[in-house]
């Protein structure tokens, strides 16, 4: 079994890989920008699991690169498992004062994930097999007026992850959407927690629930989100604009 984590010091994505409970021969991959970072993360997972951990340089904003870099990995076998976690929440006052900084979370949220998964996904269907676990957010249901940029690459990501799902449908590769709500962590830091909740474990014990479950394609973190995301499109627009957050 090989295991790449795309944001390989993503809370998240280590949470899933912890929640897998993976045997002592899988590999496991984390590919990031920051060698020390990795080699941290490696570390720490090493503790928590034997098997191999190997480090890989990834760079969600390389986008000319990333059939090269899917053509390397793929050299070593191709994934069983590709974990898509990257991403970065940059507050929306940021990006207003400096709009390069949209384009960077737009591209590390959306445009890299497209890139780098279409050419993991053309190496899983050739084989016949492999998992995609797109992490997308409940920020793509309806985006809020101070995070309109990053609900609008959730949104995007989310829309590329169902459609490919579908044109993977009966090739023997599945995509695997998650919708996590607030997760408290580093990228929330400071942010006071929205309804429901949830924690980077959380999620990782809900992705890896969903994974035995062969025909399940969405998982909602916690579940009763997904209740709230269907009351959330209701609320009228000149409502919905006066929420706080
Ligand atoms: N936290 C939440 O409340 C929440 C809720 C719903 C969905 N999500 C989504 O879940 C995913 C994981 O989030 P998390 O909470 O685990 O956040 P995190 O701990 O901050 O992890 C984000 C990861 O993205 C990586 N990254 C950022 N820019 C990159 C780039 N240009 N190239 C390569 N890697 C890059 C970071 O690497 P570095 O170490 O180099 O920074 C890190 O590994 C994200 O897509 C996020 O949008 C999060």
């Amino acid at each position: 079994m090989r295991v790449l984590l795309l944001g390989g010091t993503s809370e998240i994505g280590l949470a899933v890989l912890s929640a897998l409970d993976l045997a002592p021969d899988a590999e496991v991959i984390l590919a990031g920008r920051d060698p020390q970072r990795l080699e941290a993360a490696g570390k720490s997972l090493h503790q928590s699991r034997r098997g191999q951990v190997t480090v890989v340089r990834y760079d969600a904003m390389e986008t000319g690169t990333h059939q090269a870099f899917a053509e390397e990995v793929c050299a070593g076998g191709v994934p069983d498992v590709v974990i898509a976690a990257t991403g970065v929440l940059t507050p929306q006052e940021e990006l207003e004062r400096d709009v390069r900084l949209a384009a960077a979370m737009i591209e590390t949220n959306f445009t890299g994930h497209v890139t780098v998964l279409l050419a993991f996904g053309a190496a899983m269907r050739r084989r016949g097999s492999g998992t995609i676990v797109v992490l997308s957010s409940v920020a793509a249901v309806r985006p809020r007026k101070f995070n309109s940029v990053y609900g609008a690459t959730k949104a995007a990501l989310d829309a590329f992850a169902r459609g490919y799902a579908d044109s993977l449908h009966g090739t023997g590769v599945r995509v695997l959407l998650v919708r996590p709500g607030f997760v408290t962590g580093k990228m929330t830091a400071g942010m006071k927690p929205a309804p429901l909740a949830t924690t980077p474990e959380g999620v990782g014990a809900a992705v890896a629930r969903a994974l035995r479950s062969p025909g399940k394609s969405v998982v909602w973190v916690p579940a009763p989100l997904a209740g709230l995301a269907a009351v959330m499109k209701l609320i009228p627009r000149p409502v919905w604009r006066k929420l706080e957050n």
